[in-house]
Order: structure tokens, then sequence, then C-alpha cells
């Protein structure tokens, strides 16, 4: 789309509709074309050699020449995170997508969403959170974990709201009781604990959101410290480790994530909720270490299964889910199939 004008007569108003002001900041944004330019071919009522032009607009370039728009950025706040980190990765090299980690966007405080100018953007992705669920149980856990995965998650809401953008943010099936087999999108939440409820309590914030897409996943593995690193390194010392058996999901690597997230921008999926984990056979933690275990060279028996009763018994610890499996079924029919956790868990402890 372009813009221009020749007046024939004095006092010659030309008015027209824009969505926002002009102004020294925004004319970065801009891009110009020579009014002469061949290819455009513009017949002007008044000869351009006859019509008054600033030398600015003298100097502009022909079409071959013109800079590209360029497209409305992503932000990725949290970007140091597991799935920040794995974000970072899938977008690398592309001049849209910017990353925040917490010292450049810190959620919790206002001038963070002060200082940018958010007409330059067209989505944000929330990859931030409180993400200590035994944590968030104390007083202080507590506080801290309602305030990012709530009160700030509400901010970055207006945020979008106000400036049209679509906001992408990471829910948990720690939302759940974990009583039903599977979870599809469509269950009400039911969270034991206190990271849970500040988790469901984000993603009902997000949903009024116009343009949203709430990912939810389980057992998040990525770069830094998880559960399938620490197997690894008690497999490599020989350490003989008792391991919770009775809580059943799949893991969910970040990069599937990640690549998930993109699927969904760039497909333009119904905005929504979207479960997103990786594929196969749900398996209990004790089976992930058993075939850690064995990716290892170690024996899978090594690993003795406890249940989740016995394992907390004595300790102060969030109550969990016991059936974390997510119904896939929706986010295939949006076109992206996720790999098999088996797969991803191989490759993981090669690489
Ligand atoms: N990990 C799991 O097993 C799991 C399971 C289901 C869902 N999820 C969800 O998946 C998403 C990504 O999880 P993850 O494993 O990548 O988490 P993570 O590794 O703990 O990363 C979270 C990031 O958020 C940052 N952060 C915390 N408070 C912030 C604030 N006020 N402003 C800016 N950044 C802040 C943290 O920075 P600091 O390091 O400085 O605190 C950290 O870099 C989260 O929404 C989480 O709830 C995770």
């Amino acid at each position: 789309m372009g813009n221009a004008f020749q007046t024939l007569e004095d006092n010659t108003a030309y008015t027209y509709l824009v969505n926002d002001h002009w102004s020294a900041d925004a004319q970065s944004q801009y891009t110009f074309l020579n009014l002469a330019d061949e290819t455009a071919a513009i017949d002007w009522p008044v000869p351009l050699d006859q019509a008054e032009l600033s030398d600015k607009d003298k100097a502009h370039p022909r079409l071959a020449e013109v800079e590209p728009m360029p497209s409305r950025k992503i932000l990725v706040v949290g970007a140091d995170g597991q799935l920040g980190k794995a974000l970072r990765g899938l977008y690398d090299g592309d001049p849209s997508v910017e990353f925040a980690a917490r010292a450049d966007f810190d959620l919790s405080k206002e001038e963070s969403f002060d200082g940018r100018n958010w007409k330059n953007y067209s989505a944000i992705i929330n990859a931030a959170a409180y993400t200590a669920v035994d944590a968030a149980e104390s007083p202080e856990g507590r506080e801290a974990a309602w305030q990012v995965n709530v009160s700030a998650v509400a901010r970055l809401a207006r945020t979008a709201i106000e400036h049209d953008l679509t906001l992408v943010h990471v829910s948990s099936d720690y939302v759940f009781d974990g009583s039903r087999e599977s979870h599809d999108e469509n269950e009400p939440y039911t969270p034991l604990g206190v990271y849970g409820q500040t988790k469901a309590a984000g993603d009902a914030v997000v949903s009024v959101v116009p343009r949203h897409y709430i990912v939810r996943t389980s057992w998040v593995i990525g770069e830094g410290s998880n559960f399938v690193r620490t197997m690894a390194s008690l497999a490599d010392r020989g350490i003989k480790p008792s391991v919770v058996n009775d809580q059943i999901g799949r893991l969910s690597f970040t990069e599937d994530i990640a690549a998930g997230i993109r699927h969904l921008l760039e497909s333009r999926a119904p905005y929504g909720a979207y479960n997103l984990s990786n594929d196969g056979e749900p398996q209990s933690w004790a089976d992930i270490a058993g075939d850690v275990y064995e990716l290892r060279g170690a024996s899978g028996d090594d690993v003795t299964g406890v249940s989740t009763e016995e394992y907390f018994a004595g300790k102060s610890a969030a109550p969990r889910p016991l059936k974390s499996i997510l119904d896939l079924s929706k986010i295939k029919g949006a076109g992206f199939v996720p790999a098999s956790s088996a797969e991803r868990l191989t490759a993981y402890l090669r690489g």
C-alpha cells in the first residue's frame, strides 16, 4: 500500500485515515518510493518537473532500491529459561524475533512495559514463569508464584489487548488434579498445589485476550538442570535411585514446544488452548529413569519404583497430579505432530 497526493488548487484539504500517528520514532518503520518510479508509472496530473516537491521527496529511491518495511516483531520474555533457550535456538538469526531475559524485561516491573514501543510488535511469547513447585508452598514462594504467574501475566494480557498483540502463554499439567486418564483442553481446572493454582489463574486471565494461544505442556526437558540430566548423572556414578512410579505422563522436550509455538503462530491456527507434549506411550518417572539408565549403558533394574506417597513421606512437597497425560488430538488436528519422547530422549542423551 502506498500513499501520495498532488493538490491541483490552493487551499485543498487532503485527509486520510491511519491507524497510527506519525512520529519520529515511527519514521524508522516507514519506507518511501520515488514519485517518478518507472515501475509504478504514475500518471501524475501535474508533471513532476512542474510540481512542488521537497528535496527529501526527490531523493527517495527507485523500487529496486527500496528497503522493505521491517515486519512487526515477536518478543520472547523469560528467554533464559529452558523453553526460552530453545526458542532462541529455533529463531536464531531471525531479526524479527527479540529475546528478553529477566534482566532485559522483568515481568514484575512496570517500567518493563512502559519502556517499549508496542506498535513495533505483533506477538509476545511468555516463556517466563515461577516454576519452583515445592518452594511455591511456602509463604514467600506463594507470593512470588502469584506475582509472576498471575499478576505479571495479567499485565502482559492487558498489553496484548491494548496493542492488539497475539499472546502465547505456556501452561502446565499441574492445573489438573490428575484424576482423569488423560486431559483435553476443555477439562475444568482442579489444581492441587499453589504452583498449579497460579498456573490455572494465569490461564484464565490469558483466555480473555482476543488473540491468544495457551500452550499446555508437561514434564519439560531442555537446557539446564532437569530430571533426565539428574538420572543420567546418577547412572554415570553407579547410584541406584528410588524413583516415583505412580505419576504417569510424557516428557516434553523444549525444542518441540518451541516448534509447536512457531507452528501455531505461522499457520495462524484458531486462537485458544492447545496441549503440547511429546507423543508415544505414557510412562512413569521410574520408567523414564530406567530408559535413561539403559541409554547410559547402565541397567534399568538399578532403578527402584516407589509410590509418590512413599517418596515424599516426611518431606515438605507440593501435591502432584498422578495422571499428567495430555490428549494431543487438537494440536495434531492443527497440523503439528510432536515427535515421540523415546526418540527425543535418545537424541538428547547422545547430544
Ligand atoms: N518445567 C516443567 O516441568 C514444566 C511443566 C509444565 C509446564 N511448564 C511451564 O513451561 C514454561 C517454561 O518452563 P521452563 O521449564 O522453561 O521454566 P524455567 O527454566 O524455570 O524458566 C523460567 C524463566 O522465567 C524467568 N522469570 C522468572 N520470573 C521472572 C520475571 N519476573 N521476569 C522475567 N523473567 C522471569 C526465570 O528467570 P530466573 O532464572 O532469573 O528466575 C527463568 O529464566 C513455564 O510457563 C512453566 O510453568 C514447565
